[in-house]
């Protein structure tokens, strides 16, 4: 049995064709649909001419955030996802919509969670003077960037990094640990202990990277 997945995009959509890669080399999903809020979004173009379907919700449709959930949860709700995967989703979704699809959502995030929630986490890792960074892969809750944790990947920030060089080492990652961790959602190896995220193969949580 494939888990079927909606995979909500808003740009180049890179960790949505490392998801159609693994799909490719035997990951169990079947990749519904890719939604995009921007029509304009480079990823909808690589996903249609991997034949999956697309459609665009566009936020700039809409006069409030609640019309355009409502829009995304009409458009969404028809092809009955098991699981939805915002990948480079840029849009803060309301309790509302989260709600509908409480523990059914995740995201990734381009920090070591709860470290840099929100926006330009490489260059504010760099301002801190972090030693290590890393992206997290969580279940999405009305907490923007806080929801229970399934993965993490950690890179070595170096000497003379800046923000796109730290944030296309990081990226890199990303394209690793979010295929792998969906691929544990899909085998029903993921499950909750409280707010924690624990695997029901154990040996599966070693995270260490480069
Ligand atoms: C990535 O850093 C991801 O962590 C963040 O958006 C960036 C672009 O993602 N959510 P993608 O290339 O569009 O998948």
């Amino acid at each position: 049995m494939s888990l079927r997945i909606v995979i909500l995009i808003s740009g180049g959509g890179s960790n949505m064709q490392a998801i159609v890669r693994a799909r490719d080399a035997g990951l169990p999903v079947e990749i519904v649909a890719v939604i995009s809020n921007r029509a304009d979004a480079p990823g909808l173009g690589l996903a249609a001419a991997a034949g999956i379907p697309v459609f665009t919700v566009a936020h700039t449709d809409y006069t409030s955030r609640a019309d355009f959930d409502a829009a995304l949860s009409a458009a969404i709700d028809p092809l009955r996802p098991d699981l939805v995967v915002l990948a480079g989703f840029m849009r803060v979704l309301g309790a509302d919509l989260v709600g509908r699809y409480g523990g059914r959502m995740v995201n990734i995030h381009p920090s070591l969670l709860p470290a840099f929630p929100g926006l330009h986490t490489h260059a504010r890792a760099l301002a801190a003077g972090c030693k290590v960074h890393g992206a997290t892969v969580h279940f999405v809750t009305p907490e923007l960037d806080h929801g229970p944790i399934l993965a993490q990947a950690v890179v070595p920030v170096r000497p003379g990094d800046d923000a796109e060089t730290l944030a296309a080492r990081v990226l890199k990652l990303e394209h690793l640990i979010y295929p792998r961790a969906i691929g544990w959602i899909a085998r029903g190896l993921v499950k909750m202990d409280g707010d924690r995220v624990r695997l029901s193969d154990a040996s599966l949580e070693q995270w260490v990277f480069e």
